[in-house]
């Protein structure tokens, strides 16, 4: 069987101003296999002082990165993009030892990654400027876009690679410079795309990867002058505690946080797409994902239907190592996520919701739960305000249009939601009133890298992907020109 030491890409170093580094006291965090619990290796323990010299290698590096050509960043980009898919299955392997997602899934996010350093190396070539007619004959009015300077970034273990090249590739199209903290459950995706920005000729300084302590390194992040922006995916809470940090040099943020995605489906709808999307959007990554389905709201009229052929569906999604490659849905991140999901399910049950499938942890032990389906969720229930981020699906029964928007609205998250119906204008009406940054109308699968992907209300706010996740990176300087 391959073994990580087998792995090329597998790096056990941080990489800061283009060296492989130890950190300075010489710990180590040690990384685990969710799915076997054993230890799959370590990166360095680092700190402020590494914090420090990463930002300030990063701001070295920003000078002359910026100064060169949109085209000549973009040659760069682009053959970082091709080692990505050169490399896939390398990565994706790595992918499923750290995270535990199923290969074919890993798979899915190596591509997925590439296609933002794709995509953000064409658009870098089209940062526009702009001249406004004068309202003085002798003045001339110029605007042009300037990148920010150095970034941060926080990125979180659900998805370690894509969550890292959707905002390093704009960043760096942008000609800004990087340094990324990836999740300690998580280093190695960071650390393996590192490696290949190297071997494509990303200059050094110009992208760095720091492991070790997340609140040292990021109250670094959060309050050192040269960095010009934070951008973090993680929780609610944390994005709270960054922002109030981030006050003090008055930094510019992005924050895509937590979801509480409803998906409804109306009587309407067509009931096997419906299901379909529901089992994507609820299983993809174990249920570990920000725009994952929190809360399935089925019309009454279809509500029984629904719910046992949906039931059907996830009785026969394959659990397991996602090294085996029949397996659907893997082990979630830690046991932290197993309470969780236990805790919801006993709270639920205890205020009127059935078990109609799962609900404990799987015989299979270590990190692995099974995919369950609770039946009469009601809004009494914990489950139906908080992430879940784990496999469980709870099917709430609504009865009208308004009644089922409001129920929608009523969460101060704003990330995802998605509608099932066949009626093209209930579609839109129903579109138009929810409060949240994306909506999938009989589809689930929406994130690529064309779209603006993030949030309102407390999801956060700023985009990634698209051309509006480059805009993100750049800063809009008025030249007045008196002639
Ligand atoms: C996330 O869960 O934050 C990312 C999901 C996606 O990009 O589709």
């Amino acid at each position: 069987m391959q073994t990580l030491n087998d792995i090329n890409l597998f790096q056990q170093s941080a990489f800061i101003n283009g060296e492989w580094v130890e950190a300075q006291s010489k710990a180590r965090v040690i990384v685990t296999n969710p799915a076997t619990g054993e230890e799959i290796g370590s990166v360095p323990d680092m700190g402020s002082a590494e914090a420090l010299k990463a930002v300030d290698g990063s701001h070295d590096a920003l000078q002359s990165w910026k100064a060169m050509t949109a085209q000549a960043r973009a040659d760069i980009l682009t053959s970082w993009y091709k080692l990505t898919l050169d490399n896939a299955e390398e990565i994706a392997f790595i992918m499923t030892m750290e995270q535990g997602k199923p290969l074919a899934e890993a798979l899915g996010e190596v591509k997925y990654a590439a296609s933002f350093i794709q995509w953000f190396a064409e658009e870098g070539k089209r940062i526009y400027g702009d001249v406004i007619p004068s309202t003085n004959k002798d003045q001339r009015f110029i605007i042009t876009k300037e990148p920010l300077g150095v970034v941060a970034a926080i990125t979180p273990w659900n998805f370690p690679l894509a969550m890292i090249t959707r905002k390093a590739a704009p960043a760096l199209a942008a000609g800004c410079t990087i340094v990324i903290k990836p999740a300690n459950e998580t280093p190695f995706c960071a650390l393996a795309i590192a490696k290949l920005a190297e071997q494509a000729g990303v200059p050094a300084g110009v992208i760095n990867v720091i492991t070790g302590n997340s609140e040292a390194i990021g109250s670094v992040f959060t309050t050192h002058e040269k960095v010009k922006k934070l951008t973090f995916t993680g929780s609610t809470p944390i994005g709270r505690i960054l922002m109030q940090q981030c006050s003090s040099t008055v930094k510019k943020l992005a924050l895509e946080l937590g979801g509480n995605a409803p998906l409804i489906i109306f009587e309407d709808a067509d009931l096997d797409k419906a299901i379909q999307g529901a089992l994507f959007a609820k299983f993809r990554n174990a249920g570990q994902t920000c725009v994952c389905a929190n809360r399935i709201y089925v019309h009454k009229k279809i509500y029984s239907e629904f719910a046992a052929k949906f039931t059907e569906a996830v009785k026969s999604l394959k659990v397991g190592n996602g090294l085996d490659n029949q397996v659907q849905v893997g082990p979630l991140i830690n046991e932290k996520a197993i309470i969780k999901a236990e805790k919801l399910i006993e709270d639920a049950c205890s205020k009127g919701a059935s078990l109609v499938c799962g609900g404990k942890r799987h015989e299979l032990g270590n990190g692995f739960f099974e995919p369950t389906v609770l039946i009469d969720v009601d809004k009494s229930m914990d489950i139906v305000s908080e992430e879940i981020f784990g496999p469980v699906a709870p099917l709430i029964r609504f009865e009208s249009d308004k009644e089922v928007i409001e129920q929608a609205n009523d969460t101060i998250y704003g990330l995802a939601a998605y509608i099932y119906t066949e009626n093209i204008s209930r579609i839109f009406e129903v579109a138009e009133q929810l409060e949240y940054g994306m909506v999938g109308m009989n589809s689930t699968a929406i994130s690529n890298e064309v779209v603006p992907f993030g949030g309102v209300k407390q999801s956060g706010f700023g985009r990634e992907g698209s051309k509006y996740g480059l805009e993100e990176f750049v800063t809009t300087k008025y030249l007045c020109l008196e002639l």
